[in-house]
């Protein structure tokens, strides 16, 4: 791919594991670890052809309201994906970071996922971020909890200093640079490009702060079977655009 431009971050909507799965009269968690599959092979891919930044949706805030045996199952792959896969992320430089509210995880899943983003923390060819019982609008709310919280903490440090306590609202306005670092990942730059498989137009409370100027592709392809020539035909049409941030001159 000489002479195109490598989204330094790009994001995915993996959809299509149960349709897929359907199609071939499997059952749904078979879809899904088919999906871990392409997952893999994917991000194998945009380590070597330089993509910085990958960040899957794995699980959202939503997900919970499958059937019981589904969930499981889920947790249950992103488990045993940690075990196997953990060695191999490290020969390839993957840093893991593991991104969403911590509720309902079991502890031991949690421990796992710490003890893994740990052991792959000095890795440097390409971070992966799953987002995993992720939320766009829990990830804002959280945000604006930390902002009160540190605006809480802050009046009160004064007020037990015997300083004059600020009391008008427009002390309390912060701006949209500032608003950024309380989102649960403010290292990682926005995504430049999000796919969506299996061809449903729907953003799906994913990443919803940080795709203000991302570009989208969507395509018919259910995830499992979203490959590399897949990935290449998202590249060659991300780089097609005119990507002019609500200005009249591309960047
Ligand atoms: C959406 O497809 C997919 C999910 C809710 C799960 C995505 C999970 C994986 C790809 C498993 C791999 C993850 C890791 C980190 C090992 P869907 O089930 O909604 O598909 P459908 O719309 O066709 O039913």
């Amino acid at each position: 791919m000489e002479n195109i431009v490598i989204p330094k971050h790009i994001a995915i909507i993996m959809d299509g594991n149960g349709r897929w799965a359907k199609e071939k009269g499997k059952i749904r968690l078979e879809g899904h670890r088919a999906g871990a599959n392409a997952l893999e092979n994917i991000l194998e891919c945009c380590g070597k052809i330089g993509v910085k930044y990958l960040t899957v949706y794995a699980f959202s805030t939503e997900n919970w309201k499958r059937p019981k045996m589904e969930v499981e199952g889920l947790m249950n792959l992103f488990s045993r994906y940690l075990d196997n896969k953990k060695k191999e992320l490290k020969k390839q430089g993957v840093k893991l970071l593991v991104t969403g509210a911590k509720e309902n995880i079991s502890e031991k899943l949690l421990k796992k996922i710490e003890e893994t983003e740990n052991y792959l923390s000095d890795c440097e060819n390409i971070v992966f971020n799953i987002a995993f019982n992720y939320g766009g609008r829990r990830e804002i709310v959280d945000a604006v909890n930390k902002v009160l919280e540190k605006k809480f903490l802050e009046q009160n440090q004064v007020a037990e200093n015997g300083g004059f306590v600020e009391e008008k609202a427009e002390n309390f306005k912060i701006t949209e640079e500032e608003f950024s670092k309380y989102m649960y990942r403010p290292e990682i730059p926005d995504p430049e490009l999000v796919i969506r498989t299996s061809g449903e137009f729907r953003i799906s409370n994913f990443l919803l702060w940080e795709i203000a100027y991302s570009e989208f592709y969507i395509t018919d392809t259910y995830w499992p079977d979203f490959d590399e020539k897949e990935l290449e035909k998202a590249i060659l049409s991300f780089n097609k655009r005119d990507r002019r941030y609500g200005g009249l001159n591309a960047k």
